[in-house]
């Protein structure tokens, strides 16, 4: 339950929070079924800044039309008594955890509002409340990485998630935006829907995170690393959540000399992300074909 207006605090009028986006080097989907997935955070955040107003709270935003967005800010904010402001740097609903970030931001916000400390166990709780709004089975593992920022090793068990910090070398990521969202509440309702015939698959993508989380601890970030990535692209096909577009996007950049690339988040859509040597030729490519591409670095916690 939330309160039906925001704690005085220390008297404070304003509360900001800010929390970054993610890509999710491998263990997508696989991770919904417990199997070991590896994130980063990004040097890409959204920030909420929540202001002490009379009557109903309001929402003000830049960030598309999204009718769970309401429901979803309160599950966590009083209906009374707040001007919630929401800024991104994140493409929304692309699988870069936009709504993780939101939800990490937003209880951040109201912690400084209240006047009061926000751990990392709020964070996953609250946020996780969050998250169920945008899509009903999350596995924890966006809003994980947000709060803790850096690299992160996430896995599901029946006594809670295991959550390792890992120190990786360092990456160079590309991201390119297929322009178009994948819903990540039909995508993860999808694949639960085709089990238990993709069982094996899953099983194969969580040895295959193994295996990467084993290159990232000899600190290797080069071909070998490329290709574990593409072979688990492959795998995310097979499960049906890659799409036409996404595949064009990783023969553009794979063509252009990536040492590997893959879906990350949900699919069907969204991004891709390309590990490289050389940023400028995959960086030129994606965009010469008509393609939104960054490069991303790692926030550090
Ligand atoms: C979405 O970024 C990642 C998924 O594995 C869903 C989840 O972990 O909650 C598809």
């Amino acid at each position: 339950m939330t309160a039906a207006t925001p704690a005085p605090g220390d008297g404070r009028q304003v509360g900001v929070g800010a929390a970054p986006g993610k890509v999710i080097l491998t263990g997508e989907h696989a991770v919904v079924y417990g199997h070991p997935a590896v994130a980063l955070a990004v040097t890409r955040q959204t920030t909420v800044r929540l202001t002490r107003r009379q009557g109903p709270s309001a929402v003000g935003h830049s960030i598309g039309q999204d009718d769970r967005l309401h429901d979803a800010l309160f599950r966590v904010l009083p209906r009374e008594g707040l001007t919630i402001d929401i800024e991104t740097e994140l493409p929304v609903g692309r699988g870069m955890g936009s709504s993780a970030a939101l939800a990490v931001a937003v209880v951040r916000a109201l912690a400084d509002l209240e006047g009061r400390p926000c751990t990392f166990e709020d964070c996953f709780e609250l946020g996780m409340r969050m998250e169920r709004v945008f899509h009903g089975n999350p596995s924890g593992l966006d809003h994980t990485v947000s709060a803790r920022g850096g690299a992160v090793r996430f896995q599901r068990t029946v006594d809670g998630p295991q959550i390792t910090p890992l120190s990786t070398p360092p990456l160079t990521l590309v991201v390119i935006d297929s322009g178009f969202a994948g819903d990540t509440g039909q995508l993860v309702q999808g694949v639960a829907a085709r089990r238990p015939e993709i069982d094996p698959i899953l099983e194969d993508m969580g040895a295959l995170s193994q295996q990467i989380i084993a290159t990232l601890e000899r600190g290797q970030g080069g071909a070998h690393l490329g290709q574990l990535m593409s072979e688990n692209q492959r795998l995310l096909a097979r499960i049906g959540v890659s799409h036409p577009v996404v595949d064009d996007i990783i023969d553009t950049v794979l063509t252009a000399g990536a040492l590997g690339a893959k879906l990350s988040g949900a699919g069907g859509g969204g991004i891709v992300i390309a590990l490289c040597d050389d940023p400028a030729p995959v960086l030129g490519a994606a965009r010469r074909a008509g393609y939104t591409a960054f490069p991303v670095s790692v926030l550090e916690p």
